[in-house]
């Protein structure tokens, strides 16, 4: 019998709260395809900040590296810790650690699931984003501090390597969806890194004749998302414009209670990272209004990166067999709290 041992890494907020409630769900599901899962629960947070004066242990990365996978609630609490530290200090210190290059976010409707597009035409994004450099590089500094010359400086670093990894990433995803690949910049405005990333986009092009790639700009496609979001497949877009355009695919799919994430290194030999897209919420953290779909989803994602695929599928069956009766949290317009909407999909599981 397969045992994966996963870090788990609730994080703050509501991120405790929806891991909680989908941890159990996932031990049935694997439980029922005859693998096992063993969690370590890693208490890395702002509160562990506030003891310990940061975010993880200095080998934090290092540990992580002996887990088949991290499933991760959410990190930031604004009000204790600055977003800047912690966020930048775990979050993103394990993606740049691991070298977690890919960043894929699945965007479409589940069953009976409403979404607020008033087209009730369909649509099946997987959007794409790159993980680790770009406007995300940490590259900087602030100059002449206080002073009326003050400068601030924020560098997006594109390497060939980190742009030709995602690239190749998205038109194999591309190639074994619909062979339609969506390519975002702002080249008309960016001149270099943007300009770069479509002169590789053409590079990479030219090993996959079968893809089909239409380039458009970020605010062209933030509309189209909305707009015509059945038009589009793969997106892929560098770290910054990648992040906003998978609020809104979120938006569009019914909220970011529902947008789930998969950090992977294509390359293998370190664990994938899975986690909702949105926050630690603050503004409904204690109270069980959190929607756990968006965990349970990246769960999906968990398993499925695992090798674990009829698990996967099963999960996914037992949440959409759940949402198709309108059952959900507050954000779904239900009355069910985190924990019972997680128990509902466990049931099925069971049945
Ligand atoms: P957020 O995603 O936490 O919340 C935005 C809005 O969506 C809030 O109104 C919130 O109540 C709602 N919401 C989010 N998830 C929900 C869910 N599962 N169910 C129901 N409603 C939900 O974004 P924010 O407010 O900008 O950020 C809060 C904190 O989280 C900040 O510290 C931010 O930096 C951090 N953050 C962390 C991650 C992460 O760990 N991956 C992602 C985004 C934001
Ligand atoms: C996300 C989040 C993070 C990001 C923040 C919290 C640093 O918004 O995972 O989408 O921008 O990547
Ligand atoms: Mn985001």
């Amino acid at each position: 019998m397969n045992n994966y041992r996963i870090a788990l890494l609730p994080g703050d907020g509501i991120g405790t709260e929806v891991l909680e409630a989908a941890w159990p769900v996932l031990q049935t599901v694997a439980k029922q395809h005859d693998f096992s899962l063993e969690g370590v629960w890693l208490p890395w947070s702002c509160e562990y900040y506030r003891s310990h004066g940061k975010m993880m242990p200095a080998d934090g990365v290092e540990q992580l590296k002996g887990f088949d996978a991290i499933y991760l609630g959410a990190v930031g609490l604004p009000d204790r810790v600055p977003d800047h530290i912690s966020l930048r200090e775990l979050l993103l210190a394990i993606r740049q650690g691991l070298d977690l290059s890919v960043n894929a976010r699945p965007h479409r409707l589940l069953a009976g699931v409403p979404g607020p597009l008033r087209s009730s035409i369909p649509f099946d994004i997987l959007c794409i984003r790159e993980n680790t450099e770009g406007e995300y590089s940490g590259a900087g500094g602030r100059v002449h501090r206080g002073g009326d010359l003050e400068v601030a400086v924020e560098t997006s670093i594109f390497t060939r390597a980190g742009v030709e990894r995602v690239l190749r990433y998205s038109f194999e995803q591309a190639r074994q969806r619909s062979g339609r690949l969506a390519s975002v910049t702002k080249s008309n405005a960016q001149r270099h890194s943007m300009v770069f990333w479509d002169e590789m986009t053409d590079r990479v092009a030219a090993d996959y004749p079968d893809v089909e790639v239409t380039r458009y700009h970020v605010d062209a496609i933030a509309a189209r998302m909305i707009t015509a979001p059945e038009t589009l497949d793969v997106v892929v877009a560098s770290n910054l414009f990648g992040d906003i355009l998978t609020d809104i695919g979120a938006a569009i799919q019914g909220g970011l209670g529902f947008a789930a994430s998969a950090n992977i290194n294509p390359t293998g030999g370190v664990p994938g990272m899975f986690e909702p897209v949105h926050g630690s919420a603050p503004d409904i953290m204690g109270k069980g209004l959190a929607n756990p779909l968006a965990t349970l989803w990246a769960g999906a994602l968990m398993l499925e990166h695992l090798g674990e695929s009829a698990a996967a599928a099963d999960l996914m069956d037992a949440i959409e067999a759940v949402t198709v009766t309108g059952a959900g949290t507050p954000d779904m317009g239900g009355t069910l709290s985190t924990g019972e909407l997680a128990r509902q999909i466990q049931a099925v599981l069971g049945r």
